[in-house]
């Protein structure tokens, strides 16, 4: 269909979100594609006939592999490989190395995808559907508890009718007391059923609500919060209430782990940063335009044997924590069709909040619009 027009060959590998190099038979780059460019920061015009070796420093045994697959006439996919990058940067990237026997002067197409890039998060279609499934096991297993809790509720209250001595209603009281603590924890985790109210918005109307009240919360203590957020940014559909709520529970995580024990020397910092990023992946779904908001804080870092799990309810690393918060606010994004990251070191932790600008709000129905609700 599109024999005889290269232009147009051309037009359609520089759209393709994968990199894309050509090598010819003694591995010298060919040809490179923009999101290869991009990937690579590289630029195809200065490493034209550049051996691959050269590109990629310490890959001594990469090269190897790729030799034996165009001699083999066989094609292979390396997973979670490191690659140097002359300028010094490394990267990890899942690559398929393919030779091309028909074609004299182009022998091997090498298909890259970055693992680690911002760029490229559909790694979390896993956490996505992980999440789902969570919910649902967790909406059903509050059900079977609420059940019998208000069964027990009842039969306390009706005992301390009939108790002949008033000193034993401290004990129906503990009961019902309990029972109206665990009933409120179900509530909290089923969240409510409201269905989402989505709208054009500006991302930095939630911001500035967040801040406001973070800033009223953290008056007289040692906390600073500041924003570095991008003017340019286009509206998105959302529900603002719901957006203010997530954003509020990983704002509100800062302002506790700046609080705790381990950082009282140090002044506190909390940064609301917005950008906007273009040619984003999150789950399978590719988006032209995606928000990004950063909350930053300089405290000691999520513990480390936490991190991969801290958006799964119940995950908690303080004594007074549900561990809810970071659950509730990964679902909210979710249902925007974004997606949370959290990278984390003592002294910076970042929560990265993925918002695509969809052209019209996502579809909400019963099911999707439930939500964890705090
Ligand atoms: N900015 C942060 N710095 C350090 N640790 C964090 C940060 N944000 C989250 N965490 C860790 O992740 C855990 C889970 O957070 P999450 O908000 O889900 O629950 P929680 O804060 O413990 O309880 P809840 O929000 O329900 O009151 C926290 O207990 C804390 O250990
Ligand atoms: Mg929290």
């Amino acid at each position: 269909m599109f024999a005889g027009n290269p232009k147009l060959f051309k037009r359609l590998l520089d759209s393709l979100t994968t990199s894309v190099l050509v090598l010819d038979k003694d591995l010298r780059l060919q040809y490179i594609n923009l999101a290869a460019e991009s990937l690579l920061a590289i630029s195809g015009r200065q490493l034209h006939q550049a051996f691959i070796g050269d590109i990629f420093i310490h890959a001594e045994q990469d090269v190897l592999e790729v030799r034996q697959a165009l001699a083999e006439h066989h094609s292979f996919t390396k997973r979670k490989a490191q690659l140097q990058l002359l300028h010094g940067k490394t990267m990890q990237v899942d690559y398929t190395v393919t030779p091309l026997l028909e074609i004299t002067d182009a022998a091997v197409l090498i298909e890259i995808q970055g693992t680690n890039y911002a760029e490229r998060i559909s790694r979390d279609e896993n956490l996505i559907s992980t999440h789902e499934t969570t919910r649902e096991l967790v909406r059903g297993l509050a059900h079977e508890i609420k059940n019998p809790l208000g069964g027990i509720r009842g039969a306390a209250q009706l005992l301390a009718a009939e108790l002949p001595n008033s000193e034993l209603t401290d004990y129906t009281n503990v009961i019902i007391e309990e029972a109206d603590r665990l009933h409120k924890l179900v509530d909290r985790l089923v969240g409510s059923r409201k269905p989402m109210e989505f709208r054009k918005l500006n991302v930095h109307e939630v911001l500035e609500r967040v801040r406001n009240l973070i800033e009223a919360e953290v008056r007289d203590r040692d906390i600073t919060v500041v924003r570095d957020y991008d003017p340019s940014i286009p509206e998105l559909h959302g529900d603002s209430e719901q957006l203010i709520q997530a954003v509020l529970n990983i704002v509100r995580n800062a302002v506790q782990a700046l609080e705790s024990p381990h950082v009282k020397h140090r002044s506190g910092l909390i940064e609301l940063k917005t950008r906007i990023m273009r040619n984003i992946t999150i789950g399978t779904v590719f988006h032209k335009l995606v928000i990004r908001v950063e909350v930053v804080d300089n405290g000691p870092g999520v513990p480390p044997e936490l991190i991969d799990n801290i958006f799964f309810p119940m995950i908690s690393g303080r004594a007074e924590g549900t561990g809810l918060g970071l659950s509730i606010a990964h679902s909210i994004v979710n249902q925007h069709k974004g997606i949370i990251e959290c990278k984390s070191e003592p002294g910076c932790t970042r929560f990265l909040v993925y918002l695509p600008v969809l052209a019209e709000a996502p579809a909400s129905n019963l099911f999707t619009a439930s939500q964890f609700g705090k």
